[in-house]
């Protein structure tokens, strides 16, 4: 028998009912901030399923208790990456980085160059062509890069794909995406097929919830944050943009992934500069 208003069972012979629906929904909410609506019932179904049978777990209930038992975060992880998704590619969303080669770089070279402090995050960076399409870029435009304190940080909340990037191996299909005028940085290529190490170098990879606090000290001069708020309901955002509000130093710019829209308290200091582009800027001030 099936309990009212849960969906059949899966393949595999399980049943999520709605209060087990709930259950998780709650569960990712509260850790990873993901909004689920009711909507999403059958692919949690059909995703966890195949993780229940694999685990050897007999309901969705037990595999309840297991993410909230003792040592659990292996299984938090996999709960994540099944009912997120990881897509990215080199050059993605390609404006942005055009924004950030014509407008972002130069001052920001000129400030490397100048004794200066540069950072730049890709928040919620998954595998990693999203920093790497920046080192290439910025490599490009200054090959002495490496002279200078000018750093990328790459954080995403699964641990597996921060493993991957660090690793920077990247098929060919994968590498193939990278337009013609970067790819002088491919025959350099490690003869492993890792990106090169002057792109490596620039680049700190590391695990980061973005809905807990930042545990950094120094501003960045510049944010991307594509393609992972759309994880989140409203409220959780607004915490998020005002949290890299807060990170950015005047001037500094944020990018967010085109179905992603600013709103909230952070859109007094950020001021939209372009598709889905907002610079940190005073509140009542106009950005350039
Ligand atoms: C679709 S990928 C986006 C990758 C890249 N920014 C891009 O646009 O190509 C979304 C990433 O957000 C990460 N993510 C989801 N929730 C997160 C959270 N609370 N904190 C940090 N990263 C999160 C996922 O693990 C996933 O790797």
């Amino acid at each position: 028998m099936i309990a009212a208003g849960s969906i059949e069972p899966t393949q595999e012979g399980f049943t999520l009912t709605d209060k087990d629906f709930e259950a998780i929904a709650d569960f990712a909410y509260k850790h990873f901030g993901l909004a689920m609506s009711s909507s999403k019932k059958p692919l949690v179904s059909a995703r966890l399923a195949r993780q229940l049978r694999q685990q050897n777990v007999v309901n969705f209930k037990d595999y309840l208790d297991r993410l909230n038992g003792k040592n659990s975060e292996q299984e938090r992880s996999k709960l994540l990456s099944l009912l997120t998704t990881n897509v990215t590619h080199f050059f993605r969303e390609p404006h942005h980085f055009e924004t950030l080669r014509k407008d972002v770089l130069p001052g920001l070279i000129e400030k490397a160059r100048g004794g200066g402090r540069v950072r730049i995050w890709s928040a919620g960076c998954s595998k990693g062509p999203e920093p790497f399409t920046m080192a290439m870029i910025i490599h490009s435009m200054c090959p002495d890069i490496g002279k200078y304190d000018f750093k990328i940080l790459g954080t995403d909340i699964d641990p597996q794909v921060v493993q991957f990037a660090k690793a920077a191996k990247y098929p060919a299909d994968e590498i193939a995406q990278i337009p013609s005028e970067y790819r002088s940085f491919v025959p350099k290529m490690e003869p492993d097929g890792r990106m090169p190490a002057n792109l490596r170098s620039m680049i700190t990879f590391g695990v980061l919830n973005l809905i807990e606090p930042f545990p950094f000290k120094g501003k960045f001069d510049a944010i991307f944050c594509r393609n992972v708020a759309i994880y989140f309901d409203t409220p959780t955002q607004q915490k998020v943009w005002q949290a890299f509000q807060r990170s950015l130093n005047p001037g500094g710019y944020l990018f967010i992934g085109h179905s992603e829209r600013m709103s909230g308290p952070a859109e007094q200091h950020l001021k939209t500069s372009g598709i889905t582009t907002y610079i940190h800027t005073p509140a009542g001030g106009n950005a350039q």
